[in-house]
Protein backbone atom coordinates (compact mmCIF):
# COMPACT_ATOMS: atom_id res chain seq x y z
CA UNK A 1 0.00 0.00 0.00
CA UNK A 2 1.35 3.48 -0.89
CA UNK A 3 1.39 6.14 1.44
CA UNK A 4 2.33 9.26 1.87
CA UNK A 5 4.70 9.69 5.04
CA UNK A 6 5.14 13.53 6.88
CA UNK A 7 7.77 13.79 9.65
CA UNK A 8 5.94 17.35 11.07
CA UNK A 9 7.76 20.72 12.29
CA UNK A 10 10.18 21.79 9.48
CA UNK A 11 10.06 24.81 8.16
CA UNK A 12 9.28 25.26 4.67
CA UNK A 13 11.11 27.90 2.32
CA UNK A 14 11.66 29.08 -1.50
CA UNK A 15 9.58 28.85 -4.50
CA UNK A 16 7.05 26.35 -6.04
CA UNK A 17 5.38 26.44 -9.25
CA UNK A 18 2.33 25.08 -9.78
CA UNK A 19 1.17 23.31 -13.07
CA UNK A 20 -1.90 23.75 -15.07
CA UNK A 21 -5.24 23.61 -14.17
CA UNK A 22 -6.60 20.26 -13.82
CA UNK A 23 -9.90 21.03 -14.16
CA UNK A 24 -9.49 23.36 -17.31
CA UNK A 25 -7.15 20.53 -19.24
CA UNK A 26 -9.64 17.71 -18.64
CA UNK A 27 -12.39 19.70 -20.77
CA UNK A 28 -9.93 21.39 -23.15
CA UNK A 29 -8.71 17.86 -23.69
CA UNK A 30 -12.32 17.31 -24.43
CA UNK A 31 -13.04 20.16 -26.51
CA UNK A 32 -9.93 18.84 -29.25
CA UNK A 33 -12.93 16.41 -30.32
CA UNK A 34 -14.48 19.84 -31.65
CA UNK A 35 -11.83 20.61 -34.13
CA UNK A 36 -10.87 17.95 -36.65
CA UNK A 37 -6.33 17.66 -36.96
CA UNK A 38 -4.46 18.48 -34.33
CA UNK A 39 -4.44 20.86 -31.20
CA UNK A 40 -1.57 21.03 -29.04
CA UNK A 41 -2.18 21.51 -25.35
CA UNK A 42 0.96 23.34 -22.84
CA UNK A 43 1.04 23.69 -19.63
CA UNK A 44 -0.56 20.61 -19.03
CA UNK A 45 -0.57 18.54 -15.83
CA UNK A 46 1.34 15.37 -15.48
CA UNK A 47 -1.48 13.82 -13.27
CA UNK A 48 -4.18 10.65 -13.11
CA UNK A 49 -7.15 12.23 -14.21
CA UNK A 50 -5.43 13.51 -17.10
CA UNK A 51 -4.26 10.42 -18.36
CA UNK A 52 -7.84 8.89 -17.65
CA UNK A 53 -8.97 11.18 -19.80
CA UNK A 54 -6.22 10.46 -22.86
CA UNK A 55 -7.45 6.95 -22.83
CA UNK A 56 -11.45 8.44 -22.90
CA UNK A 57 -10.04 9.96 -26.17
CA UNK A 58 -7.96 7.26 -27.50
CA UNK A 59 -10.92 4.90 -26.97
CA UNK A 60 -12.61 6.80 -29.72
CA UNK A 61 -9.98 6.96 -31.76
CA UNK A 62 -7.96 10.10 -31.17
CA UNK A 63 -4.26 9.74 -31.17
CA UNK A 64 -2.05 11.34 -28.94
CA UNK A 65 1.74 12.63 -29.18
CA UNK A 66 3.25 13.67 -25.64
CA UNK A 67 5.72 16.07 -27.08
CA UNK A 68 7.03 16.95 -23.68
CA UNK A 69 5.87 15.76 -19.83
CA UNK A 70 3.64 19.00 -20.63
CA UNK A 71 2.91 19.39 -23.94
CA UNK A 72 0.04 17.12 -25.28
CA UNK A 73 -0.35 16.68 -29.26
CA UNK A 74 -4.48 15.23 -29.67
CA UNK A 75 -5.35 14.46 -33.43
CA UNK A 76 -9.31 13.55 -32.81
CA UNK A 77 -9.53 13.57 -37.37
CA UNK A 78 -10.18 9.96 -37.12
CA UNK A 79 -12.38 9.68 -34.33
CA UNK A 80 -14.79 6.86 -35.28
CA UNK A 81 -16.95 6.19 -31.45
CA UNK A 82 -18.90 8.32 -29.89
CA UNK A 83 -18.79 6.27 -26.40
CA UNK A 84 -16.98 6.86 -22.62
CA UNK A 85 -17.14 3.40 -21.05
CA UNK A 86 -18.13 2.62 -17.64
CA UNK A 87 -14.40 1.87 -16.29
CA UNK A 88 -13.29 5.26 -17.29
CA UNK A 89 -16.36 7.03 -16.19
CA UNK A 90 -16.40 5.04 -12.63
CA UNK A 91 -13.10 5.88 -12.12
CA UNK A 92 -13.29 9.93 -13.30
CA UNK A 93 -16.65 11.53 -13.71
CA UNK A 94 -14.89 14.46 -15.55
CA UNK A 95 -15.19 12.09 -18.50
CA UNK A 96 -18.67 13.32 -18.75
CA UNK A 97 -17.57 16.33 -20.40
CA UNK A 98 -16.90 14.30 -23.82
CA UNK A 99 -20.74 14.12 -23.99
CA UNK A 100 -21.03 18.39 -24.69
CA UNK A 101 -18.58 18.22 -27.94
CA UNK A 102 -19.76 14.77 -29.42
CA UNK A 103 -22.90 16.11 -29.69
CA UNK A 104 -21.27 19.30 -31.28
CA UNK A 105 -19.31 17.33 -33.78
CA UNK A 106 -20.93 14.38 -34.58
CA UNK A 107 -24.91 14.54 -33.45
CA UNK A 108 -24.34 11.57 -31.17
CA UNK A 109 -23.03 10.27 -27.15
CA UNK A 110 -22.56 7.38 -25.64
CA UNK A 111 -21.79 7.91 -22.21
CA UNK A 112 -22.31 5.98 -18.78
CA UNK A 113 -24.17 7.20 -16.50
CA UNK A 114 -22.33 8.51 -13.57
CA UNK A 115 -22.76 6.58 -10.11
CA UNK A 116 -22.54 8.83 -6.97
CA UNK A 117 -18.77 9.35 -5.75
CA UNK A 118 -17.39 10.11 -2.52
CA UNK A 119 -18.49 14.08 -2.89
CA UNK A 120 -21.82 12.41 -2.98
CA UNK A 121 -24.21 12.28 -5.36
CA UNK A 122 -23.72 14.44 -7.58
CA UNK A 123 -26.01 14.20 -10.59
CA UNK A 124 -25.88 15.42 -14.18
CA UNK A 125 -29.55 16.20 -15.01
CA UNK A 126 -28.67 20.03 -15.54
CA UNK A 127 -26.51 19.01 -18.00
CA UNK A 128 -28.84 16.70 -19.47
CA UNK A 129 -32.12 19.41 -19.13
CA UNK A 130 -30.07 22.12 -21.14
CA UNK A 131 -28.79 19.80 -23.88
CA UNK A 132 -32.48 18.97 -24.18
CA UNK A 133 -33.39 22.65 -24.69
CA UNK A 134 -31.01 22.48 -27.71
CA UNK A 135 -32.61 19.53 -29.40
CA UNK A 136 -30.53 16.82 -28.33
CA UNK A 137 -32.87 13.52 -27.25
CA UNK A 138 -31.94 11.20 -24.36
CA UNK A 139 -32.21 7.62 -23.67
CA UNK A 140 -31.30 5.08 -20.84
CA UNK A 141 -30.54 1.48 -21.06
CA UNK A 142 -28.16 -0.93 -19.58
CA UNK A 143 -26.47 2.09 -17.38
CA UNK A 144 -26.12 4.41 -20.57
CA UNK A 145 -27.09 7.40 -21.31
CA UNK A 146 -27.75 7.19 -25.28
CA UNK A 147 -27.95 10.99 -26.38
CA UNK A 148 -28.87 12.07 -30.48
CA UNK A 149 -28.83 15.47 -31.46
CA UNK A 150 -28.82 13.85 -35.35
CA UNK A 151 -31.82 16.03 -36.19
CA UNK A 152 -29.38 18.82 -35.32
CA UNK A 153 -28.84 21.06 -32.65
CA UNK A 154 -30.94 24.36 -32.32
CA UNK A 155 -29.47 27.89 -30.48
CA UNK A 156 -31.72 28.91 -27.72
CA UNK A 157 -31.94 30.34 -23.93
CA UNK A 158 -31.08 27.71 -21.03
CA UNK A 159 -31.52 28.93 -17.80
CA UNK A 160 -29.11 26.56 -14.93
CA UNK A 161 -31.08 26.25 -11.88
CA UNK A 162 -27.81 26.14 -10.00
CA UNK A 163 -24.36 27.76 -11.50
CA UNK A 164 -22.79 24.06 -12.67
CA UNK A 165 -19.60 24.11 -13.83
CA UNK A 166 -19.81 20.99 -15.77
CA UNK A 167 -23.17 21.77 -17.00
CA UNK A 168 -21.96 25.27 -17.87
CA UNK A 169 -18.98 23.44 -19.87
CA UNK A 170 -20.56 20.83 -21.56
CA UNK A 171 -23.66 23.20 -22.91
CA UNK A 172 -20.88 25.55 -24.49
CA UNK A 173 -19.12 22.65 -26.03
CA UNK A 174 -22.14 21.40 -27.78
CA UNK A 175 -23.90 24.82 -28.35
CA UNK A 176 -20.72 26.34 -30.42
CA UNK A 177 -21.83 24.22 -33.10
CA UNK A 178 -25.88 24.60 -33.23
CA UNK A 179 -27.77 26.92 -35.56
CA UNK A 180 -28.18 30.05 -33.97
CA UNK A 181 -27.44 31.50 -31.07
CA UNK A 182 -27.25 30.14 -27.55
CA UNK A 183 -27.75 31.91 -23.88
CA UNK A 184 -26.46 30.18 -20.87
CA UNK A 185 -28.35 32.52 -18.18
CA UNK A 186 -26.72 31.70 -14.28
CA UNK A 187 -23.90 30.19 -16.41
CA UNK A 188 -20.85 29.11 -13.58
CA UNK A 189 -18.18 31.71 -13.69
CA UNK A 190 -14.94 29.51 -12.85
CA UNK A 191 -11.60 30.81 -14.62
CA UNK A 192 -11.63 27.22 -15.94
CA UNK A 193 -14.64 28.27 -17.86
CA UNK A 194 -13.00 30.71 -19.03
CA UNK A 195 -9.95 29.00 -20.03
CA UNK A 196 -12.40 26.71 -22.44
CA UNK A 197 -14.00 29.37 -24.10
CA UNK A 198 -10.84 31.28 -25.11
CA UNK A 199 -10.03 28.21 -26.63
CA UNK A 200 -13.04 27.55 -28.25
CA UNK A 201 -12.77 30.81 -29.98
CA UNK A 202 -9.45 30.34 -30.76
CA UNK A 203 -10.46 27.73 -32.88
CA UNK A 204 -13.12 30.00 -34.82
CA UNK A 205 -16.45 29.58 -32.45
CA UNK A 206 -18.08 32.96 -31.33
CA UNK A 207 -18.66 32.92 -27.08
CA UNK A 208 -18.64 35.98 -25.18
CA UNK A 209 -19.69 36.22 -21.49
CA UNK A 210 -17.26 33.75 -20.27
CA UNK A 211 -16.91 35.01 -16.63
CA UNK A 212 -19.84 36.11 -16.22
CA UNK A 213 -23.44 34.97 -15.35
CA UNK A 214 -24.64 35.04 -19.22
CA UNK A 215 -22.77 33.31 -21.74
CA UNK A 216 -23.72 33.78 -25.17
CA UNK A 217 -22.23 31.44 -28.20
CA UNK A 218 -23.58 32.15 -32.02
CA UNK A 219 -22.77 28.21 -33.17
CA UNK A 220 -20.37 28.32 -35.91
CA UNK A 221 -20.07 25.50 -38.81
CA UNK A 222 -16.45 24.32 -38.16
CA UNK A 223 -13.52 24.96 -35.69
CA UNK A 224 -10.17 24.53 -36.76
CA UNK A 225 -7.07 22.64 -34.12
CA UNK A 226 -5.08 25.27 -32.59
CA UNK A 227 -2.15 25.57 -30.00
CA UNK A 228 -3.21 26.50 -26.49
CA UNK A 229 -1.72 26.97 -23.04
CA UNK A 230 -3.61 25.71 -19.84
CA UNK A 231 -4.46 28.40 -17.40
CA UNK A 232 -2.13 28.00 -14.00
CA UNK A 233 -4.40 25.79 -10.91
CA UNK A 234 -5.51 28.10 -8.54
CA UNK A 235 -6.73 25.12 -6.64
CA UNK A 236 -3.06 24.11 -6.15
CA UNK A 237 -1.51 27.50 -5.98
CA UNK A 238 -3.69 27.77 -2.94
CA UNK A 239 -3.04 24.55 -1.38
CA UNK A 240 1.02 25.81 -1.26
CA UNK A 241 -0.07 28.37 0.14
CA UNK A 242 -1.93 27.27 3.02
CA UNK A 243 1.28 24.90 3.41
CA UNK A 244 3.15 28.39 3.34
CA UNK A 245 0.97 30.13 6.11
CA UNK A 246 1.40 27.58 8.61
CA UNK A 247 4.69 26.51 8.09
CA UNK A 248 7.08 28.84 6.44
CA UNK A 249 10.58 29.69 7.72
CA UNK A 250 11.72 33.62 7.70
CA UNK A 251 12.11 33.79 4.22
CA UNK A 252 8.18 32.96 3.47
CA UNK A 253 7.07 30.56 0.62
CA UNK A 254 6.31 31.90 -3.11
CA UNK A 255 3.77 30.23 -5.08
CA UNK A 256 4.27 31.13 -8.56
CA UNK A 257 2.65 30.08 -12.32
CA UNK A 258 -1.36 31.41 -11.02
CA UNK A 259 -3.42 34.24 -11.62
CA UNK A 260 -3.37 35.44 -7.80
CA UNK A 261 -7.03 37.30 -8.92
CA UNK A 262 -8.23 33.26 -9.39
CA UNK A 263 -7.93 33.43 -5.45
CA UNK A 264 -9.35 36.96 -4.49
CA UNK A 265 -11.48 35.40 -2.40
CA UNK A 266 -9.29 32.75 -0.91
CA UNK A 267 -6.63 35.48 -0.37
CA UNK A 268 -9.45 37.88 1.62
CA UNK A 269 -11.00 35.33 3.76
CA UNK A 270 -7.00 34.03 4.48
CA UNK A 271 -6.18 37.57 5.40
CA UNK A 272 -9.09 38.06 8.24
CA UNK A 273 -7.68 35.21 9.38
CA UNK A 274 -3.81 36.94 9.85
CA UNK A 275 -2.33 35.37 6.97
CA UNK A 276 0.00 38.20 5.11
CA UNK A 277 0.59 37.83 1.66
CA UNK A 278 3.14 40.00 -0.65
CA UNK A 279 2.47 40.57 -4.96
CA UNK A 280 5.91 39.10 -6.23
CA UNK A 281 6.37 39.73 -10.04
CA UNK A 282 5.39 36.31 -10.76
CA UNK A 283 2.55 35.12 -8.31
CA UNK A 284 2.40 35.48 -4.14
CA UNK A 285 4.77 35.15 -1.15
CA UNK A 286 3.11 33.94 2.01
CA UNK A 287 4.62 34.51 5.35
CA UNK A 288 3.72 31.80 8.34
CA UNK A 289 0.85 33.50 10.46
CA UNK A 290 1.67 33.81 14.40
CA UNK A 291 -2.04 34.09 15.47
CA UNK A 292 -4.58 31.99 13.26
CA UNK A 293 -8.30 34.29 14.06
CA UNK A 294 -11.18 32.47 13.67
CA UNK A 295 -13.07 32.45 10.50
CA UNK A 296 -16.55 32.22 9.36
CA UNK A 297 -16.51 31.08 5.98
CA UNK A 298 -18.98 29.02 3.05
CA UNK A 299 -18.14 27.93 -0.21
CA UNK A 300 -20.06 28.77 -3.33
CA UNK A 301 -19.59 29.15 -7.00
CA UNK A 302 -17.02 31.17 -8.47
CA UNK A 303 -16.37 33.94 -7.39
CA UNK A 304 -17.09 32.88 -3.78
CA UNK A 305 -14.97 30.72 -1.91
CA UNK A 306 -14.09 27.68 -3.60
CA UNK A 307 -15.27 23.87 -2.67
CA UNK A 308 -11.57 22.81 -3.77
CA UNK A 309 -10.08 24.88 -1.09
CA UNK A 310 -12.93 23.80 1.91
CA UNK A 311 -10.09 21.22 3.44
CA UNK A 312 -7.00 23.17 3.26
CA UNK A 313 -9.37 25.99 4.98
CA UNK A 314 -10.67 24.04 7.61
CA UNK A 315 -7.20 22.70 8.41
CA UNK A 316 -5.84 26.39 9.03
CA UNK A 317 -9.28 26.95 11.32
CA UNK A 318 -8.47 23.56 12.89
CA UNK A 319 -5.41 25.44 14.73
CA UNK A 320 -6.87 28.79 14.96
CA UNK A 321 -7.75 30.70 18.41
CA UNK A 322 -11.28 30.62 18.93
CA UNK A 323 -14.40 29.11 17.41
CA UNK A 324 -14.80 29.00 13.13
CA UNK A 325 -17.22 27.87 10.78
CA UNK A 326 -17.45 26.60 7.85
CA UNK A 327 -20.40 25.99 5.75
CA UNK A 328 -19.91 23.57 2.76
CA UNK A 329 -22.70 24.50 0.21
CA UNK A 330 -21.75 22.56 -2.91
CA UNK A 331 -21.02 19.08 -2.37
CA UNK A 332 -22.88 17.06 0.14
CA UNK A 333 -19.94 14.87 1.50
CA UNK A 334 -16.93 16.95 1.72
CA UNK A 335 -16.78 16.58 5.59
CA UNK A 336 -15.05 13.18 5.38
CA UNK A 337 -11.63 14.80 5.58
CA UNK A 338 -12.63 16.33 8.70
CA UNK A 339 -13.18 13.01 10.93
CA UNK A 340 -9.44 12.22 9.80
CA UNK A 341 -8.15 15.42 10.97
CA UNK A 342 -9.90 14.91 14.02
CA UNK A 343 -7.81 11.75 14.83
CA UNK A 344 -4.99 14.12 14.02
CA UNK A 345 -6.46 16.26 17.54
CA UNK A 346 -8.72 18.79 15.82
CA UNK A 347 -11.73 19.79 17.68
CA UNK A 348 -14.47 19.19 14.65
CA UNK A 349 -18.57 19.21 14.62
CA UNK A 350 -20.44 18.79 11.78
CA UNK A 351 -24.17 19.51 11.75
CA UNK A 352 -25.30 18.79 8.19
CA UNK A 353 -23.77 21.07 5.72
CA UNK A 354 -21.83 23.30 9.07
CA UNK A 355 -18.98 22.49 10.42
CA UNK A 356 -17.78 24.03 13.72
CA UNK A 357 -13.95 23.64 14.79
CA UNK A 358 -13.03 24.73 17.84
CA UNK A 359 -9.10 25.92 17.11
CA UNK A 360 -6.58 23.61 19.02
CA UNK A 361 -2.67 24.64 19.74
CA UNK A 362 -1.47 21.99 17.64
CA UNK A 363 -1.80 18.34 15.84
CA UNK A 364 -0.27 15.12 16.41
CA UNK A 365 0.89 12.82 13.84
CA UNK A 366 -1.56 9.91 13.40
CA UNK A 367 -2.02 7.26 10.05
CA UNK A 368 -4.87 8.87 8.12
CA UNK A 369 -6.52 8.04 5.45
CA UNK A 370 -7.57 10.41 2.54
CA UNK A 371 -11.04 10.57 1.22
CA UNK A 372 -10.72 12.40 -1.30
CA UNK A 373 -8.26 14.56 -3.88
CA UNK A 374 -8.56 18.00 -1.77
CA UNK A 375 -8.94 16.26 1.86
CA UNK A 376 -6.12 13.97 0.98
CA UNK A 377 -3.87 17.31 0.27
CA UNK A 378 -5.17 18.98 3.55
CA UNK A 379 -4.26 15.90 5.58
CA UNK A 380 -0.39 15.92 3.91
CA UNK A 381 -0.63 19.41 4.85
CA UNK A 382 -1.61 19.04 8.68
CA UNK A 383 1.12 16.27 9.09
CA UNK A 384 3.34 19.15 8.06
CA UNK A 385 2.54 21.21 11.46
CA UNK A 386 2.13 17.83 13.71
CA UNK A 387 4.05 16.71 16.34
CA UNK A 388 5.69 13.77 15.24
CA UNK A 389 4.81 11.56 12.31
CA UNK A 390 1.91 11.47 9.92
CA UNK A 391 0.97 8.81 7.61
CA UNK A 392 -1.25 9.20 5.27
CA UNK A 393 -2.74 6.41 2.89
CA UNK A 394 -4.88 5.77 -0.43
CA UNK A 395 -2.85 8.73 -1.66
CA UNK A 396 -3.75 7.69 -5.22
CA UNK A 397 -6.63 10.41 -4.37
CA UNK A 398 -3.89 12.97 -4.43
CA UNK A 399 -1.96 11.72 -7.61
CA UNK A 400 -5.45 12.39 -9.27
CA UNK A 401 -4.99 16.02 -9.22
CA UNK A 402 -1.45 17.65 -7.62
CA UNK A 403 1.64 16.46 -9.79
CA UNK A 404 4.67 15.56 -7.82
CA UNK A 405 2.81 16.75 -4.47
CA UNK A 406 5.93 15.15 -2.74
CA UNK A 407 8.82 16.29 -4.61
CA UNK A 408 7.14 20.06 -4.72
CA UNK A 409 7.12 19.98 -1.04
CA UNK A 410 10.46 18.30 -0.29
CA UNK A 411 11.79 21.23 -2.93
CA UNK A 412 10.39 23.83 -0.12
CA UNK A 413 12.01 21.81 2.72
CA UNK A 414 9.32 19.34 4.08
CA UNK A 415 10.44 16.06 5.54
CA UNK A 416 7.93 14.26 3.35
CA UNK A 417 7.71 10.98 1.45
CA UNK A 418 6.15 8.66 -0.07
CA UNK A 419 7.12 4.97 1.04
CA UNK A 420 4.92 1.47 0.94
CA UNK A 421 3.18 -0.18 3.74
CA UNK A 422 1.96 -3.88 3.58
CA UNK A 423 -1.86 -4.01 2.98
CA UNK A 424 -3.39 -4.39 6.29
CA UNK A 425 -6.17 -6.34 4.25
CA UNK A 426 -3.17 -9.22 2.92
CA UNK A 427 -2.15 -9.52 6.35
N1 LIG B 1 -25.17 19.21 -9.76
C1 LIG B 1 -26.44 18.70 -9.93
N2 LIG B 1 -26.85 18.47 -11.21
C2 LIG B 1 -26.07 18.71 -12.30
C3 LIG B 1 -24.76 19.22 -12.11
C4 LIG B 1 -24.34 19.47 -10.81
O1 LIG B 1 -27.18 18.47 -8.98
O2 LIG B 1 -26.51 18.48 -13.44
C5 LIG B 1 -24.69 19.46 -8.40
C6 LIG B 1 -23.53 18.52 -8.04
O3 LIG B 1 -24.01 17.29 -7.54
C7 LIG B 1 -22.78 19.33 -7.01
C8 LIG B 1 -22.99 20.77 -7.45
O4 LIG B 1 -24.13 20.76 -8.32
O5 LIG B 1 -23.36 19.13 -5.75
C9 LIG B 1 -21.80 21.40 -8.15
O6 LIG B 1 -21.49 20.68 -9.30
P1 LIG B 1 -20.68 21.29 -10.55
O7 LIG B 1 -21.36 20.77 -11.78
O8 LIG B 1 -20.52 22.75 -10.39
O9 LIG B 1 -19.28 20.63 -10.34
P2 LIG B 1 -18.53 19.62 -11.31
O10 LIG B 1 -18.51 20.17 -12.69
O11 LIG B 1 -19.04 18.25 -11.10
C10 LIG B 1 -16.21 20.81 -10.99
C11 LIG B 1 -14.84 20.39 -10.58
C12 LIG B 1 -14.80 20.09 -9.10
C13 LIG B 1 -15.21 21.36 -8.36
C14 LIG B 1 -16.61 21.80 -8.83
C15 LIG B 1 -17.08 23.08 -8.20
C16 LIG B 1 -13.99 19.31 -12.55
C17 LIG B 1 -13.52 18.07 -13.19
N3 LIG B 1 -14.45 19.19 -11.32
O12 LIG B 1 -17.07 19.71 -10.70
O13 LIG B 1 -13.44 19.78 -8.78
O14 LIG B 1 -15.23 21.11 -6.97
O15 LIG B 1 -16.59 21.98 -10.26
O16 LIG B 1 -16.17 24.10 -8.42
O17 LIG B 1 -13.93 20.39 -13.13
C18 LIG B 1 -11.71 18.88 -7.50
O18 LIG B 1 -10.93 19.35 -8.34
O19 LIG B 1 -11.30 18.40 -6.40
C19 LIG B 1 -13.15 18.88 -7.79
C20 LIG B 1 -14.02 18.12 -7.14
Amino acid sequence: MDIIRVEGGHHLEGSVSVSGAKNSALKLMAATLLAPGATTLTNVPNISDVHVMGKVLKGIGATIDVLDEHTLRIDTSSVDSWEAPYELVAKMRASTAVMGPLLGRFGKAKIAMPGGCNLGARKIDMHILGLEALGVEFDTEHGYIYADARAGLTGTNVTLEFASVGATENLIMASVRATGTTVIDNAAREPEIVDLASMLNEMGAKISGAGTPVVTIEGVPELHPVEHRVVGDRIEAGTFLVAGALMAGPAGVEVIGFNPMHLNMVIRKFEAMGISFERTADGLKVSRVERIEPIDIQTLPFPGFPTDMQPQAMTVSALADGNSIITENIFENRFMFASELVRMGADIHIESHHAMIHGVSGFSGAQVSSPDLRGGAALVIAGLTAEGITEVSAVHHIARGYERFVEKLSSLGAHVEHASVPDPDLD
